[in-house]
Parts: C-alpha cells; sequence; structure tokens
C-alpha cells in the first residue's frame, strides 16, 4: 500500500474520459487500496482515478461522521469506505441541492455547485461484485462529484462563467505561491 500523487488542475488528465475496468485483478485491487490511502492522508471525502493519474472508472468515498451543533444525524453511509467501478448513475431526483463542494485536484477553491439530490448507482466492488446502492444528503453530492471525474468533468465546469473564472485565478495564485515557496 502507499499514497499516491494527487493530479492538481489544470492537469490534462483531469479532464479526459476515464476507461472501464474489464479485468478484476490484483492490480485493480492495489488501485483501490491506494486510493483509499491516500484520500484518507489527504482528509478527502472522495477520490477519482484521474486524480492518481490512472484513466480509469474507479472511485472511492469515505465520508466521516463529524459531529456539529444541529447538524445533520449521522447516516448509516458515515464513517464507510465505498468503491465504485464503473458505475451508472440509473436514478436520479429531480429535486437539486447545493452544496460547497472542494476538491483534492483544486487546493483552496470551494464553492456551490448544483447536483441531484438522490442518485440511484450501479457499479462494481474491486472484487468483481455488482451491487446497486441509493444514495441522498452529503454520499449522493460526493458521489456525483465523483463520476464527474471518471468522465473528465470538473467541478468549476458545473460552475457558473464568474464563479469558474474566480476559481482559475485562485488555482492559479496557489500555483505561483506554491512555487515561490520551493
Ligand atoms: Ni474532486
Amino acid at each position: 500500500m502507499g499514497v499516491l500523487k494527487i493530479v492538481e488542475w489544470p492537469s490534462k488528465v483531469l479532464e479526459t474520459k476515464a476507461e472501464e475496468i474489464t479485468l478484476f485483478d490484483e492490480s485493480v485491487k492495489k488501485l483501490v487500496l491506494d486510493m483509499h490511502e491516500t484520500m484518507k492522508h489527504e482528509n478527502g471525502i472522495g477520490l477519482a482515478a484521474n486524480q492518481v493519474n490512472v484513466l480509469k472508472r474507479v472511485f472511492v468515498v469515505n465520508i466521516p461522521w463529524v459531529e456539529k451543533d444541529g447538524g445533520e444525524e449521522k447516516q448509516d453511509w458515515h464513517d464507510k469506505a465505498f468503491t465504485f467501478i464503473n458505475p451508472v448513475i440509473t436514478k436520479i431526483s429531480n429535486e437539486k441541492v447545493s452544496y460547497q463542494e472542494g476538491c483534492l485536484s483544486f487546493p483552496e477553491v470551494y464553492d456551490f455547485v448544483g447536483r441531484h439530490e438522490r442518485v440511484t448507482v450501479e457499479a462494481f466492488n474491486e472484487k468483481g461484485e455488482s451491487f446497486s446502492l441509493e444514495a441522498s444528503g452529503l454520499l449522493s453530492i460526493c458521489i456525483q462529484h465523483e463520476l464527474d471525474h471518471i468522465d473528465g468533468i470538473v467541478f468549476i465546469k458545473r460552475m457558473s462563467r464568474l464563479k469558474a473564472k474566480l476559481a482559475r485565478s485562485k488555482i492559479n495564485k496557489y500555483h505561483l505561491r506554491h512555487k515561490t515557496n520551493v
């Protein structure tokens, strides 16, 4: 197992559609383990394979339960490690939600993105077993964000033109500052 390097935007791999897994072998299990370890190391709640420079339709999710005053109740999906391989959304709700999202590939960028309140997703785990999951709340938002990643869609593409422009300038400044510090 090992922590992998996170690819940051504007790397091209983040805007390239990933390919399906056709063989569920040891390399897939290793990738999934490394992705879970990397996500935990970076304090992320979701991570797509594109973000570790692998163009495969794989993403992982693990949303820690954080107790907040008057916040959401703990759900059964909190603190649970999910692995989605070759995922397909089979059902979406019409209700929309907007949540302030962040992304490990966009340090310091946080903004509201519109998503469907509820989604049903069919996928495989790392053993090649299929499953179906109906998700709502933050889990649903996270699944939609990660599924976008493997389709090569970064979250600033879901923002208004003005917000996306602000996000791009923020990330450019971040990279400049980062280079200065090195
Ligand atoms: Ni992301």
